[in-house]
């Protein structure tokens, strides 16, 4: 939930890494911000608010310098937005400095304890525990090192820490089911909670594993596991670009990564069919024994988990969507042949992630589809399949979801058969056409036009019939989260059942039905009962169904195959709810309460 960052390297420069760091991890949480810098003493700066508050303090206080420092950007669990709330946290003599992402769920024991030895807390944090408890070692005569080793042996709960200590030039960090990356430059060394913090200033990255310990200095690195045996372990190379990770000429990450779908979904279909139209995902080719699939996800992701299932079903092979969250507490049974297939784009989502552990323990092979390589869901899964989408940094998912939707189609492509047949090739062919189609999507769209006209509404409904249902509810979730107006998916015959009392005409109701065949007849059937309560009609279609004549807006898709379908439609929802936050004056890539990665249960 949390955005941290470390750096060793030198006077002058590491203030700088830390803000520009903070910029790019902002998206994990944004509540408030802060840093400490090692000299003789350690110097903290904390503010409640955005970055740019920080940055402004920081630069009228201009002796904020040091070799070794920490910064924090916070997406609140204990203790509401404050400036004593925001990290770093130190302990009471100032020895040192800590930043923390994750929770530290013994943590009202431990501060009990620690009050009782004299120590006293300014922050309602859970975090402040952690420099206390290494501030009693160190009086206890531990060096630094140990201190932290015996503090961090004391926490239950998820973490990922980064420390600095007075008149040391040196980082400390250690994780546990939280992420951290270390980052190797030619004159200083990094940790950040991922890797988007580290591109501008290397390519060259370390994945910390649960329990190791990281000491960073400005020459080098050593990584010791918990019992204290050295580690070397290979450097990867990152391959994202910074230009991936800065907003171009656009005004929002969410409209820049929303153009970027075309190039997404063609890096995601690179090389993944032959010229005779068969399947090959190059990290998960093996599909035998696959009897059933469990397929669990969060937000976003559960939308595309829930299209996949489908996609599945329809060939053949018992498959089922789970939130996570659900999942992790009372697990469906897994029997010889079951595959769990872990859907997140980050790959750090803690409900997934105790789902898959869940499944893991119960004995299921798993699987992450993931866009993050060297994620934890990519890390812990037996096997890893990965979107190929490129950084992704604004709140609301767009380009991910995508590459998830066409990524998950290979995936049921690939389970049902090995062989080409003509239901492959018909597919394929539609999937190498997909990226061109959204592009010209994109220059005819009037979904600007229509936000604005619509953009008073006192509710937004989205209704569609098989693989349509979950991107209405993922048209919903993109509405909410950005607009904050209430928005609801529904499955459209589900509509006459409850929710078609919420109609009235100051909701405007979008309607995906693309293509003529059964299932849009019936969901056109279900539009006549939504107009017939005078509510404002959005048809998002290819023209070839009669909802038209319904409709009091008209949102047109290019004709593709009924699978792929919704990945055309769903352009149309991230536009709308893009354009209705706009024309409401929104915070658009950091909307109010959220978070990108949620690394809490
Ligand atoms: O990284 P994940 O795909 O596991 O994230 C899951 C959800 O938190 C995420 O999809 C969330 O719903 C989106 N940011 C919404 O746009």
């Amino acid at each position: 939930m949390c955005g941290i960052i470390g750096c060793a390297g030198h006077e002058g420069d590491t203030v700088p890494v830390l803000l520009n760091g903070l910029a790019r991890l902002e998206y994990r949480g944004y509540d408030s911000t802060g840093l400490a810098v090692s000299n003789s003493d350690i110097h903290v700066v904390k503010r409640e608010g955005e970055l740019d508050e920080l940055v402004e303090t920081v630069e009228s206080e201009i002796e904020v310098d040091g070799v070794a420092g920490v910064g924090h950007t916070r997406w609140s669990t204990h203790g509401k937005p404050s400036d004593a709330n925001a990290h770093p946290h130190t302990d009471c003599e100032n020895r040192v400095a800590v930043v923390h992402n994750g929770i530290i769920e013994n943590y009202q024991s431990l501060r009990d304890d620690l009050r009782s030895l004299g120590h006293e807390f300014e922050s309602n944090t859970d975090t402040e525990v952690i420099p206390h408890l290494v501030g009693h070692y160190l009086d206890a005569g531990s060096s630094p090192k140990a201190a932290f080793h015996r503090a961090v042996e004391k926490l239950e709960g998820s973490y990922a820490i980064a420390a600095v200590f007075e008149s040391r030039k040196e980082v400390m960090a250690t994780r546990q089911d939280s992420s951290l990356v270390l980052g190797v430059g030619d004159e200083a060394t990094y940790v950040a909670s991922d890797m988007t913090a580290l591109i501008e200033r290397t390519d060259s990255v370390i994945h910390l594993d649960d329990g190791e310990f990281a000491f960073l200095s400005p020459d080098g690195y050593t990584i010791i596991d918990e019992d204290g045996e050295r580690q070397s372990k290979a450097q990867t190379t990152i391959e994202w670009d910074v230009e991936e990770i800065t907003k171009g000429h656009h005004d929002h990450y969410m409209i820049k990564e929303i153009y970027e779908q075309s190039a997404a979904l063609r890096e995601c279909l690179r090389n993944r069919s032959t010229t005779d139209r068969l399947i090959s995902l190059d990290t998960f080719d093996d599909y035998h024994s696959v009897d059933r699939v469990h397929l669990v996800a969060c937000g976003t992701s559960y939308h595309a988990a829930l299209f996949g299932a489908q996609m599945l079903r329809e060939r053949g092979v018992s498959a089922q969507a789970f939130l996570a969250s659900e999942y992790a507490m009372t697990p469906a049974p897994v029997q010889d042949g079951t595959l769990v297939v872990g859907v997140t784009q980050s790959g750090e989502t803690a409900d997934t992630l105790a789902a898959l552990r869940a499944a893991d323990e119960r004995g299921a092979r798993t699987l992450a589809l993931t866009n993050v390589v060297g994620s934890s869901a990519a890390r812990e899964c037996d096997e890893a399949l990965y979107i190929r989408s490129g950084p992704e940094i604004s709140v609301a998912a767009t380009k991910t979801f995508a590459s998830q939707l066409v990524t998950l189609t290979l995936f049921a492509l690939h389970s049902s058969s090995t062989e080409s047949n003509h239901e492959t090739r018909r597919l394929v062919s539609a999937l190498d056409e997909l990226p061109g189609q959204i592009q010209r999507l994109f220059d005819t769209t009037t979904a600007g036009e229509i936000a604005s006209r619509l953009a008073d509404g006192s509710g937004y409904f989205f209704i569609g019939r098989g693989l349509q249902y979950p991107v209405a509810l993922e048209g919903a979730l993109k509405m909410k989260e950005i607009t904050y107006e209430h928005a609801e998916g529904f499955a459209a015959g589900e509509l006459k059942h409850g929710p078609l009392a919420l109609v009235t005409d100051e909701t405007p109701v979008f309607v995906s039905a693309v293509g003529d065949n059964e299932t849009v007849r019936k969901t056109v059937a279900n539009a006549e009962e939504v107009k017939a309560r005078g509510a404002p009609l959005v048809a998002i279609t290819d023209g070839t169904s009669s909802i038209e004549r319904l409709a009091d807006e008209v949102l047109r898709v290019p004709s593709t195959s009924r699978e792929l379908a919704p990945v055309l439609v769903n352009v149309q929802y991230q536009l709308l709810a893009y354009h209705t936050a706009r024309h409401l004056g929104r915070k658009i890539d950091k909307p109010r309460n959220l978070a990108k990665s949620v690394t809490v249960e």
